[in-house]
């Protein structure tokens, strides 16, 4: 398959997918197990199946599309990405990777590869969080890491339970859920880089090194409601003057922690909202995350010293951890072979590290992982501006297509 067909095929998946969105012309907002998580998942199984796929969905609605190997009951050499978006975000975090998948399993069934070990491609749910808090979600539900309870107990900003939001789509929350590690022999994800390295550096590729260990905390601060006009300034517990005074705070804590440590705090809810009501409370979130885990531990323990710090004068403050992860390695055998099959197809390549986190660092302690990154026009990502180029994303396809023909042992 010649590379500028294949870009073709990957633009028209792109194109049609970011017309699910709920936001129109405003970016890609695909929350999980809304209208526009059906009309994709709906894509994505028909294109499955198009390919001679066997397709299921499992009791968190990710998707899996397999292709039988010759080896009975062996594990399945996995690839593949989630299909969620943030608010408001692009076209390619997460869809150039289940895109890519796709495409991968059409090149093996169009050039008669036969698979010894299955190949397995996978589009997982709500890796964002934007729906439900945490993120991760579809990969750390199929691991083991998120209990039944866990997950039937998450509910979105108005109170709409996982389950419940399935139903409303058709899934089926009672299909199995966990998946034994021993059915995994690897995973493969392409993601875009969502930063400016490989373009700055003209290079279509990059082999992932390591991602980012990282939390999200959810702090809430409860205060006084009142009138804004006749409740005095000295007898006030305003939640939001609060909220802001430890939020301005916050970004010095990275800054001298150093080592490329973050800290953003990116959702803010406000109550009751109203502009002549004194808010009672607020709830925002705050995101952390470095390479060296030490720094995301020692930010952790600053933020929440001085978020108790306000605990007083008819304020209350809790935080709860709705996410924490190590950084991780990934799989050095997998890096070498991707490089392996970089250089076989003359594709320049350089090595990377994620400062995103992605449903691959979840999966690295279960199986063998690797990861390739494409450019990022202008390092931009979560932005309706997120671009990358398809032919980009087709180098990858080919690197991805050489190295599950390895892994599954296919002839
Ligand atoms: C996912 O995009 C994340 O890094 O939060
Ligand atoms: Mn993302
Ligand atoms: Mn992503």
């Amino acid at each position: 398959m010649r590379l500028l067909d294949l870009k073709e095929r990957i633009e028209e998946h792109i194109d049609q997918i970011s017309e699910f969105t709920a936001t129109p012309g405003k970016g890609t907002t695909r929350l999980t197990y809304s209208q526009e998580d059906l009309q994709t998942r709906n894509y994505i199984k028909s294109k499955m199946k198009e390919n001679g796929l066997k397709v299921k969905e499992d009791g968190f609605g990710n998707i899996f599309g397999k292709l039988e190997g010759t080896l009975k009951d062996a594990p399945s050499v996995m690839i593949g990405s989630h299909f969620d978006s943030v608010p408001n975000g692009g076209s390619y975090d997460g869809p150039a990777g289940v895109v890519a998948a796709l495409e991968v399993a059409r090149l093996f069934v169009e050039n008669k590869f036969t698979p010894k070990y299955p190949l397995e491609i996978i589009a997982l749910v709500e890796e964002e969080g934007s729906r439900f808090g945490g993120g991760l979600m579809g990969s750390r539900g199929i691991v083991g890491l998120l209990s039944n309870d866990d997950f039937r107990n998450l509910k979105d900003k108005d109170g709409v339970s996982t389950e419940e939001a399935m139903a409303k789509i058709g899934l089926d929350p009672s299909l199995p859920r966990i998946r034994d590690p021993k059915t995994m022999k690897s995973f493969l994800e392409l993601h875009i880089e969502q930063g400016p390295i490989l373009e700055e550096k003209k290079i279509p590729v990059g082999v992932v090194e390591a991602i980012v260990g990282l939390t999200q905390l959810e702090v809430t601060i409860k205060g006084q409601a009142g009138h804004a006009g006749t409740t005095p300034m000295d007898r006030r517990a305003d939640a939001l003057v609060t909220a802001a005074q430890i939020i301005g705070q916050l970004p010095q804590f990275a800054v001298a922690e150093g080592e490329g440590t973050v800290i953003t705090t990116g959702r803010l809810n406000v109550f009751p909202n109203g502009a002549n009501v004194i808010p009672d409370q607020v709830v925002f979130s705050v995101d952390i995350r470095s390479g060296m885990e030490k720094n995301v531990l020692n930010v952790i323990e600053k933020t929440k010293e001085l978020i108790d710090s306000f605990n007083k004068d008819g304020i209350e403050t809790s935080v709860e951890q709705l996410l924490y992860i190590q950084p991780k390695e990934l799989n050095a055998g997998i890096r070498s072979l991707l490089k392996e099959k970089s250089e076989g197809l003359n594709i320049p390549y350089c090595s990377i590290n994620s400062g995103a986190g992605h449903d691959a660092m979840v999966f690295s302690d279960y199986t063998e992982v690797g990861m390739l990154f494409i450019p990022s026009k202008d390092g931009l990502s979560h932005c309706p501006e997120e671009w990358s180029d398809s032919e980009d994303i087709a180098k990858a396809v080919q690197i991805f297509y050489e190295a599950a023909k390895s892994l599954t042992e296919a002839e």
